[in-house]
C-alpha cells in the first residue's frame, strides 16, 4: 500500500474552515477527484491483507474471500453483489469484533439498501453454523426475523460465506475481481459527499 497520497501542490489558504472561500474549494475539490479515484487500488490493497491470514480456518481469509465472491459470481448474482461477497470479511484486520460493520461503511455508498444490510448483518447470520461451538447463541439472527432482508441475508451465508472454506474449491484469482471492484467504486450512489445522480 502506498505510504503517502500524491496529490496536486497547489494548497488552501484558510486556517479554520470558518475563513475558507470559493477558491479554497476549488483547489480542495479539484484535488478529491484524483483521491477518491484511488479508492478501489486502496480497497484491493487491504483486502490483500488477509493473504496468508489462517486464524485456524481451513483457508486463509483472502481465499475465503475469493471463494466466497467465486461462488456468488457462477451462481449468476450480479456484479454489485459479487463485489459484496468479495469485501464482506475486508474488516478482519480493524475490525476484530465487529468486522462486518467495516465492510458495510466501505460498500454503503455504493450499493444498494439490500447488498448494504447483507453485509452488515452476515456476522448474525453467520452465528448460526458455529456460535454454538463457542458459547454464544446460534439463532442472534433471529432478532432480525420478519425484516424484509432476512431471507437475502440467510441465503448469502447458506449458499456462499458459510460454504467458502473448501481448499479444493477452484476460486478466480483476485485479478478476475479487480474490474468489477473498479467499476462499482466509481460510481457512488449514495453518499453526503456526492450530488445525487438523476435516476436512470
Ligand atoms: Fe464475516
Ligand atoms: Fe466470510
Amino acid at each position: 500500500m502506498q505510504d503517502k497520497v500524491e496529490g496536486g501542490s497547489e494548497r488552501a489558504r484558510f486556517t479554520a474552515m470558518a475563513e475558507g472561500t470559493q477558491e479554497d474549494w476549488n483547489i480542495i475539490g479539484g484535488q478529491f477527484a484524483g483521491f477518491a479515484g484511488g479508492l478501489a487500488d486502496r480497497v484491493l490493497a487491504h483486502l490483500r491483507l488477509l493473504d496468508g491470514d489462517f486464524g485456524g480456518f481451513p483457508i486463509d481469509r483472502l481465499q475465503h474471500s475469493l471463494q466466497t465472491a467465486t461462488r456468488a459470481h457462477r451462481d449468476g448474482r450480479g456484479e454489485d453483489y459479487v463485489v459484496m461477497a468479495l469485501l464482506h470479511d475486508i474488516g478482519d484486520t480493524l475490525g476484530s469484533y465487529n468486522h462486518p460493520d467495516i465492510a458495510a461503511a466501505i460498500l454503503r455508498p455504493f450499493v444498494s439498501e439490500e447488498l448494504h444490510w447483507i453485509c452488515e448483518k452476515h456476522g448474525a447470520f453467520q452465528g448460526y453454523y458455529f456460535f454454538h461451538y463457542l458459547g454464544l447463541d446460534r439463532d442472534a439472527r433471529e432478532a432480525f426475523r420478519g425484516h424484509p432482508h432476512f431471507d437475502a441475508c440467510r441465503e448469502f451465508c447458506e449458499k456462499y460465506d458459510q460454504a467458502a472454506f473448501d481448499p479444493d474449491y477452484r476460486s478466480e484469482p483476485l485479478e478476475f475481481f479487480e474490474p468489477m471492484v473498479r467499476r462499482i467504486f466509481a460510481r457512488p450512489i449514495n453518499s453526503i459527499y456526492a450530488k445525487r445522480r438523476p435516476a436512470a
